[in-house]
């Protein structure tokens, strides 16, 4: 007792405790801090995903089933992904109202947050497309002419030639993509709503989802600012004909029913 005390009190005791008490901290903190971290991680999910579910069985499951089974009001969601739960609650398309031909946009009722953590638990039922992250979305230094031409072989049968939308049968239509973020762009590709077409990733790369980003996006900010002059709905040749034929017939017709009246006139007189 009495020898530890005088070691105690030795001028090199708080030195060789603090070491010691370091060297304890490091060594415990490598043991456990990856193990640590990934387990937060693993935490966080669970607790995302539990917090999705109480969302889900208060707005979803009337329609979707109570583990997103479907029911005779809804589809199933096991596989449909992040992705398509982000699309179609970002946009307000879900929860959806009253039945109709096209479950249509409006305003979201849900936070980021809250769509995140309805997706995590959508997710964890079944495989499916993942929410893109920017750098799969973001449209910057993608080739617009070259998205042009996807655009028109892919898209324009549905949504015109510059995005402006149109009908299909049955009550249906493909919307205006005026306005639509580059995430709801990619998400829409991804998944394919509704009516749509889906486009994964094996038939068109990422690359070819930028580049169609980019030129949706151009033809919107043509529209607000267009280099040639009216853009007639930017609908394409069908109403660029309808003007030629329209005005230009017309402008034609008129001007020999002016020179008919005239000659009338000089013969007259
Ligand atoms: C009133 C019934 C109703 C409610 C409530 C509802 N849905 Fe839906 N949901 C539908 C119907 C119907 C469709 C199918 C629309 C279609 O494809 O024509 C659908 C489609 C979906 C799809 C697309 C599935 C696919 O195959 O791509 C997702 C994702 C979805 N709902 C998620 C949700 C989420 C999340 C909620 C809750 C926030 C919700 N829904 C609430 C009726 C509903
Ligand atoms: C067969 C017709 C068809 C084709 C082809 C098609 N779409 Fe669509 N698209 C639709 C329909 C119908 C909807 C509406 C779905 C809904 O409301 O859930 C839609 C919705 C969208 C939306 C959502 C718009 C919004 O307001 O939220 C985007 C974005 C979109 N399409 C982009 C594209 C792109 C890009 C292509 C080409 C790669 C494409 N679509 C090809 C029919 C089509």
């Amino acid at each position: 007792m009495k020898k530890l005390s005088a070691r105690r009190r030795h001028p090199l005791a708080a030195v060789v405790v603090l070491l010691f008490a370091l060297a304890a901290t490091g060594g415990l903190y490598a043991a456990f801090a990856p193990a640590g971290t990934a387990k937060a991680d693993e935490t966080a999910q669970s607790l995302a995903i539990e917090e999705g579910k109480k969302l889900y069985s208060v707005g979803c499951a009337s329609c979707h089933g109570t583990g997103g089974q479907g029911t005779s009001d809804g589809p199933s969601l096991v596989g449909v992904g992040s992705a398509a739960v982000d699309f179609q609650v970002a946009t307000g398309r879900m929860p959806a109202q009253q039945p109709g031909a096209q479950v249509p946009k409006k305003p979201n009722i849900y936070s980021q947050a809250q769509i995140d953590q309805l997706a995590a638990y959508v997710a964890s039922l079944g495989a499916g497309p993942i929410t893109p992250t920017e750098s799969q979305y973001d449209p910057a230094g993608a080739d617009i002419a070259r998205g042009g031409e996807l655009f028109r072989s892919n898209c324009a049968q549905c949504h015109n030639f510059t995005g402006e939308g149109g009908a299909l049968s049955n009550g249906k239509y493909a919307p205006s993509l005026e306005g639509v973020s580059p995430k709801h762009l990619y998400e829409a590709m991804q998944t394919g709503p509704q009516n749509m077409p889906s486009f994964p990733d094996t038939t068109m790369p990422e690359q070819e989802k930028r580049d169609i980003i980019a030129y949706v996006q151009a033809v919107n900010g043509e529209k607000a600012d267009n280099p040639g002059g009216l853009s007639l709905g930017g609908l394409g040749p069908v109403s660029e004909g309808l003007f030629a034929w329209v005005f230009g017939l017309g402008a034609l017709i008129a001007v020999a029913v002016w020179v008919a009246a005239h000659t009338a006139k000089a013969k007259k007189s």
